[in-house]
C-alpha cells in the first residue's frame, strides 16, 4: 500500500525518471545513518542581499524536503547539525532566530512527520537552550516517541568535545563507582549522546567547506564524507541522490582490505 508519502512523490517528483532514481537507489544499500552539516545559509542570503537570517528561513525548507527524501528512501536516521555549542558567538538577533525556527518547523510539519511515521529526536545540551526552543523539540519528541520509521534527529547546542569530556567524566565517575571495568569502544559509545544511534555511515558537508568543526568527532571515524559546494539552501532531493549514489559506489574497509 502506498504512503501519504510516495503518493506525493509519484505526483510531486518532477518527472518519472526521478521516481525510477528513488527505486534504483533502494534496490542497492542505502546508508542507514545520514549527518548533514548544513552550511552556507549566510552566504546565500548574502548572493541576494538578504538579511543573513532569511538564510536561514530557506535552509529550514531545505530540511523540510531532505526529511521527506530521506523518509521515502528508507534512511533510518538523519541527524542535522541546526546549531552548534560555538554558534552562540553570533549576533544575539541571528541567534534567537535560529531558535525560533524549531518552532516554526514543527508547528507546520509535525503532522505530517507523526502521520509518516518519523520520530523526532536531539542530541545536544537542553540547558541553555530557550524554553520555546526546548519545548517545541520535546512536544514533538513526545508526540512521535511511538513511531518506528525515520528518526529526525537535531543536533542543537551540539558540541563533540564537550560531548566526550561529558562521557569522559561520567566514566571516571563510575569507574570510582566500580560500575565498569575495562573501557572499551562500545561502552565508550554508550556514553555519548548518541548512544542510542549507529555511527553516521555518510556524513554531508555544504558550502565547500572541508572540515567537521566539532561535530560527531568519534561517531564519524569510519563515515563516508561528501563535500558540495552547494549552499545549504539551495540543497535539492537531486543532491542527496547524488550523494547516496556517490556513498553506494564506495568500498568501505573499516582499516581492512
Ligand atoms: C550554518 O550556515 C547554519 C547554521 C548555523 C544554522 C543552521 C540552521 C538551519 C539550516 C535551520 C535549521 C532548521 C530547523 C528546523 C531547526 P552559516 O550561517 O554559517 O552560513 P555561512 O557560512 O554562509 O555564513
Amino acid at each position: 500500500m502506498y504512503s501519504i508519502w510516495k503518493r506525493w512523490y509519484k505526483k510531486n517528483a518532477s518527472s518519472n525518471a526521478d521516481y525510477d532514481r528513488i527505486q534504483k537507489i533502494k534496490q542497492s544499500e542505502v546508508p542507514q545513518h545520514i549527518a548533514i552539516i548544513m552550511d552556507g545559509n549566510g552566504r546565500w542570503a548574502k548572493k541576494r542581499a538578504l538579511p543573513r537570517v532569511a538564510g536561514h528561513h530557506e535552509g529550514m525548507k531545505a530540511v523540510r524536503r531532505i526529511t521527506r527524501l530521506a523518509n521515502q528512501l528508507e534512511v533510518s536516521i538523519l541527524t542535522v547539525y541546526a546549531f552548534s555549542t560555538e554558534n552562540w558567538k553570533r549576533p544575539k538577533s541571528e541567534v534567537d532566530y535560529i531558535m525560533n525556527l524549531p518552532q516554526e518547523f514543527l508547528g507546520t510539519f509535525l503532522p505530517e512527520l507523526v502521520a509518516e511515521n518519523v520520530q523526532v529526536k536531539m542530541i545536544g545540551e537542553p540547558e541553555g537552550l530557550p524554553v520555546h526552543t526546548l519545548g517545541a523539540i520535546k512536544r514533538a519528541m513526545e508526540e512521535t516517541k511511538e513511531n518506528t520509521g525515520l528518526i529526525l534527529n537535531f543536533a542543537l547546542n551540539y558540541g563533540s568535545r564537550a560531548e566526550i569530556l561529558s562521557a569522559v567524566n561520567k566514566l571516571v565517575a563510575d569507574s570510582k563507582d566500580g560500575v565498569i571495568g575495562e573501557i572499551t569502544d562500545d561502552i565508550f559509545s554508550k556514553y555519548l549522546m548518541t548512544s542510542e544511534l549507529p555511527d553516521p555511515d555518510l556524513l554531508i558537508r555544504t558550502s565547500g567547506e572541508i572540515r567537521l568543526s566539532n561535530f560527531m568527532l568519534w561517531q564519524a571515524a569510519y563515515s563516508e564524507f561528501w563535500f558540495t559546494d552547494v549552499l545549504w539552501p539551495d540543497f535539492s532531493e537531486e543532491h542527496l541522490m547524488e550523494a547516496i549514489e556517490v556513498y553506494q559506489n564506495r568500498s568501505r574497509r573499516y582499516g581492512g582490505v
